[in-house]
């Protein structure tokens, strides 16, 4: 390894700054030499701007502006733009976050130019090839060079795909990281007045392709949501995605029925701690209501996060099974099935990454015991 080594993280759509900011902050303690490219995956001040503000994420040293496009359009000018950015920065390590088309595409860029890649939430699977995430998930561990787990689920998934094990690392969850440097931050009131909503309310989000993008299965959708909203005021602070085909669905604003913008990271928080309830189809938000012990239940046949329903509080609900469930969810409350939070969510997820990765950088000893790491 060269003298001074450097690590690019690419960052494109919502979750991975969420995911990548406890990494880049310790990365930093340790004086490694790091920037974070962009791709523009998402690009609304609501959908990217805010995340870097409310994360203390540094500035971007790349700005793709890749934007949006069907899967192959936007898969492409992510190839183009990442090649291009590699090749002028030449890193020592590239760190991919999840399961978007940004990390998808800078796995494959970096295993065509020969450089290096760590995946961070490495091995996490639904079985539904169906989802867009699923692929861009199994090509990404299978060619990603340092695989870090936030469950323990995920090392049998990489053992049964053949992934070898000194290749992986449990280290926790970094998204659960930046939930814990929030909490101090995390106040549902003024969130609440600032929205004129009521003191007890439900929150929906929804943007999953699945549910939102045909017309059919944006009605049985909506027609669930409403029938929630019946019981609870509903706040819903809406993906682009699924904008107008809910809207169009007869998801708008009504007597309880709060349709808003996307909330920036610790406004969306805040008024999910102080939620009777959360519906949702997110990944990142089944694991945040599961440490925050807020009821969810997530409208999906699967999830790739089965710790949270066996250590949290989420449910899989059907839309036909949603409104008796969420009646359930809000005479129960919050219940989980082990009392306890899956292992390693304990906000120190980045610093266990950082020293693994910063290890690796100087070709020390990785077996997961020399990092005082756990390797199943
Ligand atoms: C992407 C990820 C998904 C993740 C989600 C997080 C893929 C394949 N999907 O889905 O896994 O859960 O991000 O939010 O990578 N749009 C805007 N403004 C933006 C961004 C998007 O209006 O800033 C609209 C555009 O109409 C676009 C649509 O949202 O066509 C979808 O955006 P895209 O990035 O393709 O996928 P997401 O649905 O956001
Ligand atoms: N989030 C947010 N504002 C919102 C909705 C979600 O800040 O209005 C946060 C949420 O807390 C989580 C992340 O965005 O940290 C999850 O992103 P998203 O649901 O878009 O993606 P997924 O996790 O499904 O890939």
């Amino acid at each position: 390894m060269r003298e001074n080594p450097l690590v690019l993280h690419v960052l494109g759509a919502r979750p991975n700054f969420v995911k990548a900011a406890p990494v880049v902050r310790a990365l930093g303690e340790l004086g490694v030499r790091q920037g974070i490219v962009h791709t523009g995956q998402h690009y609304d001040a609501l959908m990217s701007d805010v995340f870097f503000a409310d994360l203390g994420l540094p500035e971007p040293v790349a700005n793709l502006g890749v934007g949006s496009g069907t899967h192959a359009k936007q898969t492409a000018a992510l190839l183009v733009g990442l090649e291009e950015v590699v090749l002028e920065h030449a890193p020592d390590l590239v760190v991919v976050y999840g399961d978007v088309n940004s990390t998808l595409a800078a796995i494959l860029v970096c295993a065509k130019l020969g450089v290096r890649t760590a995946h961070v939430e490495a091995g996490l699977r639904s079985f539904d090839r169906g989802m867009p995430e699923e692929v861009n998930r199994i090509v990404t561990d299978s060619l990603s060079d340092l695989l870090f787990a936030t469950s323990p689920d995920a090392l049998s998934h990489l053992a049964a795909e053949g992934v070898p094990a000194a290749k992986v690392h449990l280290v926790g969850n970094p998204m659960i990281d930046s939930l814990f440097a929030a909490l101090p931050s995390l106040d549902p009131a003024p969130v609440v007045a600032r929205l004129g909503a009521p003191e007890r309310y439900a929150v929906a989000t929804l943007h999953r392709p699945a549910n939102v993008d045909s017309p059919e299965a944006a009605a049985e959708l909506v027609s669930a949501v409403l029938e929630v909203s019946r019981q609870i005021p509903l706040i819903v602070p809406i993906h682009p995605r699924g904008r107008t085909r809910l809207a169009e669905a007869g998801l708008v604003d009504g007597p309880s029925v709060q349709v808003v913008d996307p909330l920036g990271y610790v406004d969306f928080l805040s008024l999910v701690r102080g939620a009777a309830l959360v519906v949702t189809d997110s990944g990142g938000v089944q694991e945040e209501t599961t440490m925050l012990g807020v009821p969810c239940l997530t409208v999906r046949p699967n999830t790739e996060r089965p710790v949270t329903i066996t250590h949290g509080t989420n449910r899989l609900v059907t839309p036909a099974l949603l409104p008796a469930a969420a009646e359930k969810a809000l005479a129960d409350g919050a219940s989980t099935p082990s009392g306890e939070l899956p292992p390693l969510w304990d906000g120190a997820a980045g610093p266990r990454i950082a020293r693994v990765i910063s290890a690796w950088l100087r070709g020390d000893n990785l077996s997961p015991a020399a990092q005082g790491i756990r390797s199943e």
